[in-house]
């Protein structure tokens, strides 16, 4: 590959991408490509397959047919050390935060830091160190630190699930629902967090969310998910005069429209 078109090369490309669950198609074909430094936000109604599509990048759910290329390189079918190492690009905050209930705060925040360390060592002491920084970016204190999950409130969880995402200094950033949950003081605060980690790392950022405000503060574009495809894509400003029904409905929450509710008797 020539050094022009590693350049021009997308962060990440995602092609023809088709993943099913038994006989429930939830990805028809999703193509979408990320350049560095963008933030896109991909929207999307509650099962529409947002964290399906998540975890299809980040390796942990296999698609059926399709690509997802890490700057240029071959994730789905790579061997496994290259998708291990394509995998240790990328920093994900799980829905929910997904933090350890058996490991204190910064026993979490430094669990992703030693994961993809390989063999280098360091001392228990210096970790916690490192950790402390990293809570100190989330704003975060030093009294937390041996603290358990169960003991902070929801904001704080997701904090300390930024911290943890953030520490490795990924290349790549996804966030699965950053606010889901959190009251709306608490989610612009998130957001506000999000949005300086992505700059201060320069890392690039994909983010999916069914709440327009966190999507209007996160991204720079936004893509919208519709039953298994990519139906619109376009900068973060153009989604209130985009002429699609159907981004219409979904960003002004209107139930009258082209998307239908499916609702069925159980
Ligand atoms: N591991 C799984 N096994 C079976 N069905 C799944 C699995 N994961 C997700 N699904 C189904 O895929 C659809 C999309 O789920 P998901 O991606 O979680 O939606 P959301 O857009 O709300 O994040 C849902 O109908 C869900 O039930
Ligand atoms: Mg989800």
């Amino acid at each position: 590959m020539t050094a022009l078109s590693m350049t021009n090369s997308p962060k990440i490309s995602i092609k023809g991408l088709a993943k099913s669950f038994g006989r429930k198609v939830v990805l028809d074909g999703v193509d979408i490509e990320v350049a560095a430094g963008e933030s896109l936000v991909i929207i999307g109604g509650s099962g529409s397959g947002k964290s399906v599509l998540l975890k299809c990048l980040l390796g942990l759910l296999k698609p059926e047919s399709g690509s997802i290329e890490i700057d240029g390189e071959a994730m789905t079918g790579a061997d496994k050390t290259t998708r291990e190492r394509l995998r240790h690009k990328m920093g994900m905050l799980f829905q929910g935060g997904a933090l350890f209930d058996s490991l204190n705060i910064w026993e979490n925040v430094a669990f992703a830091l030693n994961e993809g360390s390989g063999r280098r060592r360091t001392t228990r002491a210096a970790t916690r160190k490192i950790a402390i920084e990293k809570l100190a970016q989330v704003g975060l204190g030093p009294e937390i630190a041996n603290l358990f999950p169960a003991q902070l409130s929801g904001g704080m969880q997701k904090r300390v699930a930024l911290a943890r995402a953030i520490a490795p200094a990924p290349e790549i950033l996804l966030f699965d629902e950053p606010t889901t949950g959190l009251d709306p003081i608490m989610a612009d605060t998130i957001n506000n967090l999000i949005v300086a980690s992505v700059q201060q790392l320069g890392a690039t950022a994909v983010s999916i969310t069914h709440d327009m405000a966190s999507a209007r503060k996160i991204a720079t574009r936004i893509a919208m998910l519709y039953e298994g495809t990519i139906i619109w894509e376009g900068p973060a400003d153009r989604i209130d005069d985009s002429g699609n029904s159907y981004l219409d409905q979904f960003v002004h929450g209107r139930s009258d429209g082209p998307i239908k509710l499916q609702v069925r008797a159980l």
